[in-house]
């Protein structure tokens, strides 16, 4: 998730582009760039790194001029560089581009261009973007701007600047945000709140399939077909720091309403609805090498860790190839059985955890082969690994980590999926059934996320207990795994997770009255043991909250309170099932007036042994 930005008035453009720009600094990023009309031209500056390194590079010729659009990059498509970064021009220079988000076909986009004589100098798939404006540009700026957004697919905000009619910035917006600020006599575009807040309050949010033509004098907003739409101004009233986690209280809050949108974005371009087609054009395995497979390892820390333990239920149960899941720092140093027999993926949503790093390179060095499963382009691990697949969940800034799990978990199901398919280990009945049910998820997480009163009763009576524990059987275990850290790593109640089964060989003697557990039962194939085994604990006097699918009566008669999460394939129930507890955690940590962004002794990236 990229920052934008744009001005047009009367002042100098890049001040406040790069102002703009470092009130987007705490989303992460990894280049910036600004774009500036003066004199005919558009003269674009961008380069890796903070924007720190952009000031530097401009001293002494800072861009002149009082129209220009400015970008922080957050790589999806294409290693950070120079090159890559933002904006992006046509082969004249006519266009200058920025953009937020994916498009999904813009390789075969990028090669009718080449075709037709267009250069292409980045890896980025915004960079179509530019060259279709100077291929189809007929003289009417915002004509061919419609044009551009009638051929790419995928989901963007962005912002256009043309040298020909520099009296206007233009921009668009499909699921990712964009808003204009209002001003007097000049005008304002940016992807968040916190970049104009400081100029003015007084705002229209784009809604998708809306573009805007901005002027410094006036905002026209208009439908894709150029109708007049009538926006209301919104006014903000939230402060800067409030604006920053897009009116939520923490960012932990923010990014668990981020999941639908953050799935959806990883799921783009990956599943088709119409033929049950997995697409994976990063991996360039075939039958024989999977066949050759003597062992899989999933190697991980934390949170990520957890979407190995469900990324081993799915592999071994769809493409029935072992697997061992591992923690990173125990793998490095165990001497672990691992040859060129074998495949080995970690799971990082930063790429920099050193422990799973060097557990990559020792992969390596004993000569399997090795795959990263990363939320951070270009980053040591993405580097290191022989192939990999991004989530794209953006930048996760809270350091408990919610969304990069849902996305990871959203990889390792069609991982399987891909793999059991090429393999010709899943039936085709199975196989659309499944794609079906993933393409409804993110649909799913909205209706859990609009519905969390339960949850915060729940956790409001039950956060000044000193221990609660997590119980579940299969890929419920798996889930209360991280339900049970998330609650540990941010509220700090002492909190176990147990393979339901395993309950009485020593953990049933920690319960006792009034104990909260949480029972995860979203498994069909061991529901009536998982009840069974919730009965063990009532009778012993725990408080239980049963997690079950809608319509689940008999969960209801046993345990004390039921969350439910929307029907779903056992499969998918993990992805929807860690929900109800991330929000569990966080109201608890709210409850106990605990530092939710930023837990005491914990950091985002453990980069040390
Ligand atoms: C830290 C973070 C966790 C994360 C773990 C692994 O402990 O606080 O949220 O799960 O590192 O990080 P990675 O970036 O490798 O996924």
């Amino acid at each position: 998730m990229c920052g934008i930005v744009g001005y047009i008035g009367r002042h100098q453009a890049t001040p406040f582009l790069l102002e703009g720009l470092s009130k987007l600094e705490y989303r992460g990023y990894d280049s910036a760039g600004i774009a500036v009309y003066h004199d005919g031209k558009i003269d674009v500056e961008k380069c890796v790194g903070r924007l720190d390194a952009l000031r530097q590079k401009l001293i002494g010729h800072e861009p002149v001029g009082t129209v220009g659009i400015g970008h922080t990059r957050w790589a999806t498509h294409g290693k950070p560089s120079d090159i890559n970064a933002h904006p992006h021009v046509d082969d004249t220079g006519m266009f200058a581009v920025v953009h937020n988000g994916i498009i999904e076909n813009y390789m075969p986009l990028k090669q009718e261009l080449v075709k037709k004589g267009h250069h292409f100098k980045s890896q980025t798939d915004t960079e179509v973007v530019p060259h279709l404006m100077a291929e189809y540009y007929n003289g009417d700026f915002e004509a061919t701007v419609r044009k551009v957004l009638s051929i790419i697919k995928g989901s963007y905000s962005l912002v256009f600047l043309c040298a020909k009619e520099p009296d206007k910035i233009i921009c668009a917006k499909k699921n990712n945000p964009l808003v204009i600020g209002l001003g007097k006599g000049e005008n304002y575009i940016a992807s968040d709140i916190p970049a104009i807040i400081s100029k003015t309050r007084d705002t229209y949010i784009l809604a998708d399939g809306e573009m805007a033509i901005v002027m410094a004098d006036s905002v026209r907003v208009t439908d894709l077909n150029g109708k007049p739409v009538d926006k209301k101004v919104f006014r903000v009233t939230w402060d800067a720091e409030a604006a920053e986690k897009g009116g939520f209280e923490h960012f932990m809050l923010k990014e668990i309403y981020e999941q639908p949108k953050c799935v959806r974005d990883t799921l783009r371009g990956r599943l088709s609805r119409e033929n049950d087609e997995i697409s994976l054009p990063e991996l360039n395995w075939t039958p024989d090498f999977l066949k050759k497979l003597r062992k899989i390892f999933i190697v991980a820390c934390g949170t990520a860790y957890h979407a190995g333990i469900v990324g081993k239920y799915y592999i071994e149960k769809m493409a029935r190839i072992p697997v061992e899941v591992d923690i990173a720092s125990e793998f490095r140093y165990r001497d672990p059985i691992i040859d060129d027999s074998c495949l080995c993926i970690v799971i990082s949503q930063s790429g920099e955890t050193s422990d799973t790093l060097e557990a990559l390179k020792e992969a390596k060095r004993r000569g399997a082969a090795t795959m990263a499963v990363t939320n951070v382009v270009g980053s040591s691990i993405a580097r290191e690994a022989d192939q990999v697949i991004y989530t794209y969940a953006g930048p996760e800034i809270a350091v408990a980590s919610t969304k990069a799990y849902t996305t990871q978990l959203i990889i390792m199901l069609i991982l399987s999926l891909y793999i059991s398919k090429l393999l010709g280990k899943i039936e085709d009945k199975r196989l659309h059934d499944l794609i079906q049910g993933i393409l409804r998820i993110p649909e799913q997480m909205h209706e859990i996320l609009e519905n969390v009163d339960p949850i915060k009763v729940f956790a409001a009576n039950y956060a000044s207990c000193e221990d609660a524990f997590f119980l579940g059987r299969s890929l419920d275990y798996a889930v209360a795994l991280e339900g049970a850290l998330k609650l540990k790593e941010i509220s700090y109640i002492h909190a176990e997770a147990y393979a339901a089964g395993e309950l009485k060989h020593g953990t049933l003697a920690l319960i006792e009255e009034g104990v909260p557990v949480i029972v995860l039962a979203t498994q069909p194939h061991v529901y009536d043991k998982t009840i069974s085994n919730l009965q063990e604990v009532k009778s012993r006097g725990a408080i239980v909250i049963g997690i079950g699918m809608q319509g689940d009566k008999e969960l209801a008669k046993h345990a004390n309170s039921v969350i439910t999460i929307p029907q779903a394939d056992e499969e998918l129930a993990p992805i929807l099932a860690v929900i109800p507890l991330q929000l569990l955690a966080y109201y608890a940590a709210l409850a106990r007036g605990c530092d939710v962004d930023k837990p005491r002794n914990l950091a985002k990236s453990v980069t040390v042994e």
